[in-house]
């Protein structure tokens, strides 16, 4: 025990009082104490908190954990240099889809070699983190290679077969939900009731005479590996037209007895979309097939608005946004998917809500139609939550 003086100990208790004061916030009781010359300022306040908001670990998917998984998009560089992304993607999702890997031309980019280095590397990692994987995608008229389209079209369905057979055996077990087809619905769109629909007049179509490979790619999925989910996925299915198309061709294959489980919405948003239309789209397959799925499968909200002839020709583009996203579009951004999500946790037939990357620096959307700094995703290029990701798991965020 230290004897101290009465000093001392008048120094220590008027030390405490002061201690006591400043952690109320500097509110006292006791008379406000007038400062002398002799006294020192007070230090300044700290400086108010960037945020009473942390991205605590599981945060968005634990959110979501009752109504659907939340996936994003990953690639095989990214986990092998366990970047920003990689570990985000990791604490935040619980389905990864890989953002290239799996699809044709890089499996198999010349006929009779498959090459599942990189995709079996996305894969492994998430399952060792206890993530489900989503296939993507066993046929994409963007990413086929030349030789699947040569000879007639039993050649061309054979070759069709065993290529989705090896690569569905070679996963089975540890992908258990694929993109059987991508993008196979008319693009006709802009011609309403004149447009030429349902099927997009692809190098598929051409080469096989017709839409039948849709139900041979339906078809030997489900004998290749019979416990996997099968979807049709693609996107603006949020615009009637083309939505409209895609279930004459989802209704098609079902009067057909083909094999299908699900419908995948892209989901590549704008600024200016209005989530009803991507709901509307949700409720189109729900109406009339009660026993489909649906997905969202690429979610983002582009913050330019492209015409024809900047899609076409990458002229005619808004100018780049620069470094700063305007306020207003992080607002617009952040209503949009608040309004969305809400809608979709009430559809019991939404299974897995996916976004197309983890932060916005890893969209494509920084590279299509040209190349232009965008901001398209939940987490900004710190990795920190944006306005949008906080409006969706916060219904008292104030946007
Ligand atoms: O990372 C490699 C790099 O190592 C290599 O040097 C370089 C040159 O070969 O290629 C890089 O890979 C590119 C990859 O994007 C990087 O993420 C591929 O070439 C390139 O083809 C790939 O583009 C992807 C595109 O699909 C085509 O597969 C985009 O990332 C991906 O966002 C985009 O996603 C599509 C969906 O599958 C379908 N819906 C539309 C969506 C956007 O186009």
């Amino acid at each position: 025990m230290v004897d101290i003086t009465a000093r001392q100990r008048l120094k220590l208790l008027a030390g405490a009082a002061a201690l006591m004061t400043s952690a109320c916030g500097g509110a006292s009781r006791s008379a406000p104490v007038t400062p002398d010359a002799t006294t020192p300022p007070p230090p300044p306040p700290p400086p108010p908190p960037t945020s009473d908001f942390t991205l605590t670990d599981g945060l968005l998917r634990d959110t979501f954990r009752n109504n659907f998984s939340m996936g994003t998009a990953v690639t095989a560089e990214q986990i092998n240099s366990n970047d920003l992304s990689a570990r985000l993607a990791r604490e935040q999702f619980n389905v990864v889809t890989p953002e290239y890997e799996l699809k044709a031309d890089q499996i198999s980019p010349s006929e009779g070699v498959f090459n599942f280095g990189p995709a079996d590397r996305v894969v492994d990692w998430a399952l060792d983190n206890n993530m489900t994987v989503r296939g993507h995608a066993l046929l994409w008229h963007e990413a086929t290679p030349d030789y699947f389209y040569q000879g007639t079209p039993s050649q061309i369905r054979a070759r069709l077969e065993n290529y989705i057979t090896t690569v569905m055996r070679h996963f089975a077990g540890r992908i258990t939900v694929w993109d059987v087809v991508n993008e196979v619905t008319s693009v006709d769109i802009f011609n309403g009731d004149n447009g030429i629909g349902p099927d997009r007049r692809s190098r598929w179509f051409e080469a096989t005479g017709g839409a039948d490979y849709i139900d041979w790619a339906f078809l030997a999925a489900r004998a290749a590996d019979p416990s996997a989910q099968l979807f049709l996925s693609d996107y603006e299915t949020e615009n009637t037209f083309k939505m409209n198309w895609t279930m004459e061709i989802v209704r098609r294959l079902l009067q057909r007895g083909i094999p299908i489980d699900g419908v995948g919405h892209q989901f590549h948003l704008q600024l200016d979309t209005e989530a009803s239309t991507a709901l509307a789209a949700i409720d189109t397959v729900t109406n009339e097939f009660a026993g489909l799925v649906n997905h969202v499968t690429e979610l983002d909200v582009n913050f330019y608005q492209n015409s024809g002839e900047c899609w076409q020709s990458g002229t005619g583009c808004q100018p780049d946004i620069g470094p700063t996203p305007p306020p207003e579009s992080l607002a617009a951004q952040a209503r949009l998917l608040r309004d969305l999500f809400n809608g979709l946790v009430n559809r019991s037939t939404v299974e897995s809500v996916n976004v197309w990357g983890v932060r916005d620096n890893d969209s494509w959307l920084n590279f299509a139609p040209v190349t232009r700094t965008n901001y398209p995703l939940l987490l900004n290029r710190a990795g920190e939550a944006k306005p949008a990701l906080r409006a969706i798991i916060d219904q008292n965020y104030q946007i």
